[in-house]
């Protein structure tokens, strides 16, 4: 209570600016309530909780990054858009980057194409990286549906640490290196394991509110997991959609094999700096579960194992 008055007081750039970085990854991080974040996010974030205004039939899609953001904007957007523009040649994920189809609530511009999002029909399909605890309250109150994906912490890690190389100008961070600050629970979004287990928590206490879902579960079986999202969603497949196989086209349609086939997923980009170029093939690397063994030690996965089951231990979560 006292801590959110002192930040009211001030502006969100005067109150981040008062925040001791913290340095190591390729842009220096502050915390805040117990989460790290570059410095110009949180002040977003800030922002977005004075100025979001949240409709009951929003449907939040929330990642921390690298743990499959990409993957379930086309899945939801497929989804929730299918009597719309149908399964066929003229889809917008043929001509347009997931990434962009879906906005996030606090990242501006995140996308060429992106919208104001205020001025989206109803209902509007977001995204955010927020952590639960600091998403705009009246998301709750009013009961906007949460879809949250997350994957294998040491996966999500090695996805990482090629993201920051590729999309910061001179940034050269090791494993070693991001290993460590990760297994301290210091990283963009992070402490992994809190940001998930506040959406864990909420998903067994209020199912219809929020749906959890694993990196590994949609791999596994992606055509039941779009059964699900597509329940979850209100808009279930219907008898005439599953014997046409519709939840078939849609995993495929999403695939990492055909979006990374087109064009708009090859080429282009998004400039957000001098140093900070986000290209729109930034987002494909190799999408695939277990990749972490090929960049890290076996040593180093059991440690982050048994880190993450520690901090997870009696949630109910397991990875
Ligand atoms: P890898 O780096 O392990 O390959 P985000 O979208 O949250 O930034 O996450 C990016 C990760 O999701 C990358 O993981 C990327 O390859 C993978 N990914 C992107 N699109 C995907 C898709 N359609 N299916 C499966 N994985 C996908």
């Amino acid at each position: 209570e006292e801590e959110e008055e002192e930040e009211e007081e001030v502006s969100p750039k005067d109150f981040v600016a008062t925040l001791a970085a913290r340095e190591g990854w390729s842009q220096p991080l502050v915390q805040y309530k117990k989460y790290w974040f570059r410095p110009g996010l949180l002040e977003r974030i800030l922002l977005v909780r004075q100025a979001f205004v949240p409709r009951a039939d929003d449907i939040i899609l929330a990642t921390q990054p690298k743990c499959g953001t990409t993957w379930i904007k086309a899945l939801a957007f497929t989804i929730t858009n299918r009597s719309r523009h149908g399964l066929d040649d003229d889809h917008p994920l043929l001509t347009r980057h997931p990434q962009h189809v879906v906005p996030f609530i606090e990242i501006p511009g995140a996308g060429a194409d992106h919208p104001d999002i205020h001025a989206l029909p109803s209902p509007r399909l977001l995204a955010t990286h927020m952590p639960m605890s600091l998403l705009p309250p009246g998301t709750r109150s009013v009961g906007c549906r949460v879809v949250y994906l997350c994957r294998d912490p040491k996966d999500a890690l090695v996805s990482r640490l090629h993201f920051e190389n590729k999309v910061f100008k001179g940034a050269n961070l090791s494993m070693d290196g991001a290993f460590g600050m990760f297994c301290e629970g210091f990283s963009p979004y992070g402490p992994f394991w809190d940001h998930c287990l506040e959406y864990w928590r909420a998903s067994v206490a209020r199912p219809d509110n929020v749906l959890f879902l694993k990196y590994e579960e949609i791999k596994s079986d992606p055509v039941q997991v779009v059964r699900k999202l597509a329940e979850f969603l209100g808009v279930p497949l219907t008898e005439e959609e599953e014997s046409a196989g519709v939840a078939r086209a849609v995993v495929r349609l999403c695939s990492f094999e055909k979006l990374t086939s087109l064009q708009v997923n090859q080429v282009g980009g998004v400039r957000h700096s001098e140093s900070v170029h986000v290209s729109n093939s930034v987002f494909y690397r190799k999408g695939v579960v277990g990749d972490w063994a090929n960049h890290m030690s076996h040593e180093m996965g059991d440690k982050l194992d048994r880190i993450v089951q520690h901090k997870l231990d009696g949630s109910g979560l397991v990875f």
